[in-house]
């Protein structure tokens, strides 16, 4: 089983989009995926509205992810930890053991755009328009991501 944890600030916005996406390319018997946020805002939480309908529209549901907090245990648990800004790289890289720890972690954008560092922008402030932005950019990511894998 390979294992890939999604992570992004109150993991209410995009990584529960990223893990709906990635888990919709992957067959499940082979893939364990997840999310978390760095922040503990959203602990227990739906979706954000907007991330749940911007979902809908491409054929994926994810109203029943709930919010919970990235934990030093999540670099044993996965893989693989894409994270969507260079904040939440920051935050998650605080937290690492070792190297091997470190190696884990990764932007979710350099799939796409290589050593780039690109920030996937947090949708949460703005319009309807940011998630439908952010959808399409973890689409295409995790596109590249379950090619890669399968
Ligand atoms: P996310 O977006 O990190 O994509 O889930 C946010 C959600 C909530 C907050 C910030 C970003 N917040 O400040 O509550």
């Amino acid at each position: 089983m390979t294992k890939i944890l999604m992570v992004c600030l109150g993991n209410i916005c995009r990584s529960p989009l990223a893990e709906g996406i990635l888990k919709s390319k992957l067959p499940e018997d082979y893939f364990f995926i997840d999310s978390a946020g760095t922040a503990n805002y959203h602990v227990g939480n739906s979706p954000d509205k907007r991330s749940v309908a911007v979902a809908r529209k491409y054929g994926l549901d994810i109203t029943n992810l709930r919010g919970r907090q990235f934990n030093i245990s999540d670099f044993d648990e996965f893989d693989m930890i894409y994270v969507m800004d260079e904040s939440n790289f920051k935050n998650v890289i605080k937290l690492a053991r070792n190297d091997d720890d470190i190696a884990k972690v990764k932007l979710i954008l350099n799939e796409i755009y290589n050593n780039q560092n690109y920030d996937v922008p947090d949708p949460y402030y703005g319009g309807d328009e940011g998630f439908e932005n952010v959808y399409k950019m973890l689409d295409e990511a995790c596109d590249i991501i379950a090619e890669k894998l399968k």
